[in-house]
C-alpha cells in the first residue's frame, strides 16, 4: 500500500487493556493519533501476580469502552481506517481472544482487513514509535512474561539468540517482592527498597553465568532469596539489603548475557550497532545503567522506548499492523486466525530446532 496508512491496534494479551490509532506516512513517520491503556493491577494486587480468569474477565468487561473511546479521541470513523490490528498470540488465551474477538468483529462490519499481530512483534517493532530506529538491531525483551534477545534485521525476519529457560526477570521481581509482602508489581517495590540497601550483603546466584551461550534462567535465584528469608526473617534493613543484592545479580546476568549477544550480533556485520531494550524491566535504573555500560564498552547505542511504549501498549500492535500492510505482507485469511497462546517470533527455527519451541525452553516463547 502506498499512502498514509490508518490503523487500529487492540492489545488484551496480559494484563492491560490498551487500545490505540495511528497514522504512518510512507517514509516512516508514525503520529499517535489517541492511545489507550486501562492496566488491571488492582484487580491482581491481592493475589500478587496476575491471575489468567480475572484477567480475561476484566478485559471482556472493558475492551468494547475502551476502543470506542479511543477511536473517538482520534477523530476517526471507523470507515477511515485502512485496517485493524490486535494481539493474537502468544499470551494469556482468554485475553488474547477477547480482543482478536473485538478486532474481528469490527473488520468484518467495517469490511476492513484484519491483520492477527505478534505481541513479540509488536515489542520488537516498538522503537520504531518514536524513532527511525533503522533496521537491523539487537533486542532485549525484559518483562514479566519475556526474557529473551531478538536480533531484528527487518520487517518479519527475527531470530531469537537466546532466552530465559524458566522464569522471566520481571516475573522473578514479582516473586521477591510478593514473598517479602512488599506489593504488585514487584519490581519498582524492589527497586525502591534496593535504594537505601546493601547490594554485597547476600550471595546470591547468577545462574547460567559460568556456562557459553545467551540462554538465562532466574527460577534458582528466586529459590535462594526465598530461601534467606526463611531462614532470617529479614527486618527492613535486612529486606533492602536482599532487595539491593537480588537486583545486582539480575542486572549481572542481564549485562553478561547481552555482553555477549552483543558480539553474536556484530558478528560479520558492518556499520552502527543498535542495543534496543524493551519490557518493564526495562525501567530499573541499576539495570538501564549496567545495559549502559556493556553497550558503551561493544560501541553500540542504547535506545529504549518511552516508558509507556516498553511496557505493553496497543500502539507498538497497530504500528506491527501499519509496517506490514505498507510492505504488503497481510494475509487475506486473517479473519480466520485461531487465537495462539504460544506463538514464537522465530518460528522457521522453532520448527527446525526440538529445543526451541516444546518443554523448558517454550515456556516463555
Ligand atoms: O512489560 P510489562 O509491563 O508487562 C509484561 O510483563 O508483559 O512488564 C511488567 C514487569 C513486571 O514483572 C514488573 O515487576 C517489572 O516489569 N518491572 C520492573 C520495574 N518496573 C516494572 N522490574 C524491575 N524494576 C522496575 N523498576
Ligand atoms: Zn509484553
Amino acid at each position: 500500500m502506498t499512502g498514509p496508512i490508518c490503523v487500529l491496534g487492540i492489545e488484551t494479551s496480559c494484563d492491560e487493556t490498551a487500545a490505540a490509532v495511528l497514522r504512518r506516512v510512507p517514509d516512516g513517520t508514525v503520529a499517535i493519533l489517541a492511545e489507550t491503556v486501562r492496566s488491571q493491577i488492582d484487580e491482581h494486587a491481592p493475589y500478587g501476580g496476575v491471575v489468567p480468569e480475572i484477567a480475561a474477565r476484566a478485559h471482556a468487561d472493558i475492551a468494547d469502552t475502551i476502543v470506542a473511546k479511543t477511536l473517538e479521541e482520534s477523530g476517526l470513523e471507523l470507515a477511515d481506517l485502512d485496517a485493524i490490528a490486535a494481539t493474537s498470540g502468544p499470551g494469556l488465551i482468554g485475553g488474547v481472544m477477547v480482543g482478536m474477538m473485538t478486532g474481528k468483529a469490527m473488520a468484518l462490519a467495517a469490511d476492513k482487513p484484519f491483520i492477527p499481530i505478534n505481541h513479540l512483534e509488536g515489542h520488537a517493532l516498538s522503537p520504531r514509535l518514536a524513532d527511525p530506529c533503522p533496521f537491523p538491531y539487537l533486542l532485549l525483551l525484559v518483562s514479566g512474561g519475556h526474557c529473551q534477545f531478538i536480533s531484528v534485521s527487518g520487517l518479519g525476519d527475527y531470530e531469537r539468540l537466546g532466552s530465559t529457560i524458566d522464569d522471566a526477570a520481571g516475573e522473578a521481581f514479582d516473586k521477591l517482592a510478593k514473598t517479602l509482602g512488599i506489593g504488585f508489581p514487584g519490581g519498582p517495590a524492589v527497586e525502591r527498597l534496593a535504594s537505601t540497601g546493601d547490594a554485597k550483603r547476600f550471595a546470591l546466584p547468577r545462574p547460567l553465568l559460568n556456562r557459553p551461550g545467551l540462554d538465562m534462567s532466574f527460577a534458582g535465584l528466586k529459590t535462594a532469596a526465598a530461601r534467606v528469608v526463611e531462614a532470617e526473617t529479614p527486618d527492613v534493613q535486612g529486606q533492602a539489603d536482599l532487595c539491593a543484592s537480588f537486583q545486582a545479580a539480575i542486572a549481572d546476568c542481564l549485562a553478561e548475557k547481552t555482553r555477549r549477544a552483543l558480539i553474536k550480533f556484530q558478528d560479520g556485520r558492518s556499520g552502527d550497532t543498535r542495543l534496543v531494550v524493551a519490557g518493564g524491566v526495562a525501567a530499573n535504573q541499576a539495570i538501564r545503567s549496567a545495559l549502559n555500560g556493556v553497550a558503551e564498552a561493544a560501541g553500540a547505542s542504547l535506545i529504549a522506548p518511552p516508558l509507556r511504549h516498553c511496557t505493553d501498549n496497543a500502539a507498538m500492535i497497530a504500528l506491527a499492523g501499519a509496517e506490514r500492510l505498507a510492505a504488503g505482507s497481510v494475509d487475506e485469511a486473517g479473519l480466520t486466525f485461531a487465537a495462539r497462546p504460544r506463538w514464537p517470533l522465530d518460528e522457521a527455527r522453532a520448527q527446525t530446532d526440538p529445543t526451541y519451541g516444546g518443554g523448558k525452553r517454550g515456556a516463555k516463547a
